[in-house]
């Protein structure tokens, strides 16, 4: 297994529904490092939940102290980091991650809605769940394989098999 350093050993990215959390904290275990979550950073900075930042401060807020969790996150820690889905957007985010080996769960429309919907309060996903997923998706599926160093097809595997998968790329 991969030493630690000063580093995330590996960091992971995906849309909403993708299992990026669930596939981070196994994927921890089996490491025997910590996990990481920027959505939780950005939350316990703030005192405020994602839901609450993106509805009382807006979108554009939410961003910035989420590239600025993502790059605090990227300097030091030395576990496995998991970004929310929409912090590739960030274009000095994405230069980061050049630097880093970074997992992207790839995963399908139908698999991914049914993911979220099992879990709401993502604020960009309220209403129309399928569109506002699709949307998301494809407008971002170019920067999630920008920044991957390997890509994992997440649609027919349990949480368990995609960690087999992404220690076999480590
Ligand atoms: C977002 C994804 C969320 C969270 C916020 C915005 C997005 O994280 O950061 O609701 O734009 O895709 P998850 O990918 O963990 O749901």
């Amino acid at each position: 297994p991969p030493v630690t350093g000063t580093r995330p050993v590996v960091v992971v990215v995906g849309p909403p529904g993708a299992g990026k959390t669930t596939v981070a904290e196994l994927l921890a275990d089996r490491l025997g490092v910590r996990v990481r979550d920027t959505d939780q950073d950005v939350e316990a900075n703030e005192g405020e939940t994602v839901q609450d930042i993106f509805v009382s401060r807006g979108e554009p807020v939410f961003r910035e102290l989420e590239a600025a969790a993502v790059a605090e996150a990227l300097r030091t820690h030395d576990g496995v980091l998991a970004l929310g889905g929409g912090a590739v957007m960030d274009e000095g985010t994405r230069a980061q991650l050049a630097e880093h080996t970074v997992a992207h769960l790839d995963v399908g429309l139908a698999h991914a809605a049914a993911r979220v919907g099992m879990n709401s309060g993502r604020p960009l996903l309220m209403g129309n769940i399928r569109g506002q997923l699709k949307k998301l998706m494809d407008a971002r599926r170019p920067l999630y394989n920008e920044v991957a160093t390997f890509t994992i097809d997440t649609n027919d595997l349990t949480p368990d098999e995609v960690v087999d998968r992404v220690l076999k790329e480590l």
